[in-house]
């Protein structure tokens, strides 16, 4: 099932808020609804908010009516940071943001058009149509990528799989994060489909519960045997010799390795490292940020509090209780046991292994 899409006049986004119970697509008919879902988590998950980001640019060109370049191109970059200030974290929104605008806007570059006013067959609408449609061009290529992307990943990942491994994983890191597939549950996929004989430990992922509302859900659709396990049990499981390896999503992965993904994902790292079960991320090189050079400079979001003192609709802590909720937090490269991208497995040192990668240019098959 695709999360987000283009319905030839507005964004498609199926609204995870309501997940497992509800399958609702809403639509969005402007740049603010848009914002509000990626903000709202009606659409998450950082290749998803991505994908999310680049069909809002196209509705951004639709709707934009201003009748000269400057006033355009205003227009044009306001709905950009709109859009891009909704989540800080997840390096996916920026990176489709800039994309987006890197093969549209030398379009409108005064050599391409002469301003000639908004009458008739102007140059000037022979320049918009073609920004919209490079646009949405974009959004569709960004998206279709991800989903080969994801079962790339699949492949490389489902090697490191044992048979009849105990894998456990945090948060959603699937198809409904994606453009299909998922990255963590896409490697669980492959490896399903390679007669692995698996099963999953999902942590149920507070605050939001994106394990047990989603990947439960996922897993289950695929008929992939799991156990849902509150997040402080993963120890219990791990010390009883229960899980066999570890493999989440990443939301910003740093130039060292280090990775920014769902809050709690360091403790499971922890766990694992004290107990000597590896520790994979999957994520495609979009999400990787080589600007940075360490985790300690990735910007964590920081959530409504009221996320953590109520669960649906209902207070669950005293009215003046005070809350913390950090969305994501950071798991030191020492900790990671390999990275699963597009282009392969990379191991330790990540800052060579990394970077080398992200040179080479790939042709896609
Ligand atoms: O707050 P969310 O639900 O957007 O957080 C999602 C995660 O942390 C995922 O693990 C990550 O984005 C990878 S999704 C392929």
């Amino acid at each position: 099932m695709k999360v987000v899409g283009w319905g030839g006049d507005h964004v498609k986004m199926l609204d995870q808020r309501l997940l497992p119970g509800e399958i609702t697509f809403l639509e969005l008919r402007d740049v603010d609804g848009v914002a509000d879902g990626i903000r709202n988590l009606s659409v998450r998950g950082a290749p998803a908010i991505g994908i999310a980001a680049a069909y809002g640019m196209a509705l951004a060109a639709l709707s934009n009516d201003a009748s000269d370049r400057a006033s355009w191109l205003e227009r044009w970059d306001a709905d950009r940071a709109t859009l891009r200030g909704t989540r800080p974290t997840a390096v996916n929104l920026a990176w489709a943001l800039d994309r987006v605008d890197a093969v549209a806007r030398p379009l409108l570059d005064e050599a391409n058009f002469a301003e000639a006013g908004a009458d008739g067959d102007s140059p000037w609408l022979r320049s918009v149509e073609a920004f919209r449609a490079r646009v949405l061009d974009e959004a569709r290529a960004i998206d279709a990528e991800d989903e080969w992307m994801c079962r790339q990943m699949g492949d490389f990942g489902a090697a490191l799989v044992p048979q009849g491994a105990r894998v456990l994983t945090h948060c959603n890191a699937g198809g409904l994060a994606t453009g299909g597939y998922g990255t963590a549950v896409g490697v669980i996929r492959s490896a399903w489909a390679r007669d692995k004989g698996l099963h999953v430990f999902v942590d149920e992922t507070r605050p939001l519960l994106q394990g047990a509302r989603l990947t439960a859900w996922e897993l289950d659709q695929e008929k992939i045997p799991f156990t849902l396990i509150t997040d402080n049990m993963a120890g219990y499981f791990m010390r009883q010799g229960k899980v066999d390896m570890v493999v989440v999503g990443a939301d910003r992965i740093c130039a060292n390795g280090d990775v920014a993904n769902k809050i709690g994902t360091y403790s499971v790292a922890v766990l694992a490292k004290h107990h000597g079960i590896p520790f994979y991320v999957a994520a495609p090189f979009s999400t990787i940020d080589l600007s940075l050079p360490g985790g300690d400079h990735i910007v964590i979001e920081q959530r409504d509090p009221s996320e953590v003192t109520h669960h649906a609709g209902r207070r669950m802590a005293p009215e003046s209780t005070r809350a913390a909720n950090p969305a994501f937090d950071v798991t030191p490269h020492e900790l990671i046991a390999a990275i699963v991208t597009e282009r392969g497995v990379m191991r330790a040192p990540y800052t060579s292994t990394l970077a080398e990668a992200a040179a080479v240019s790939m042709a896609r098959t």
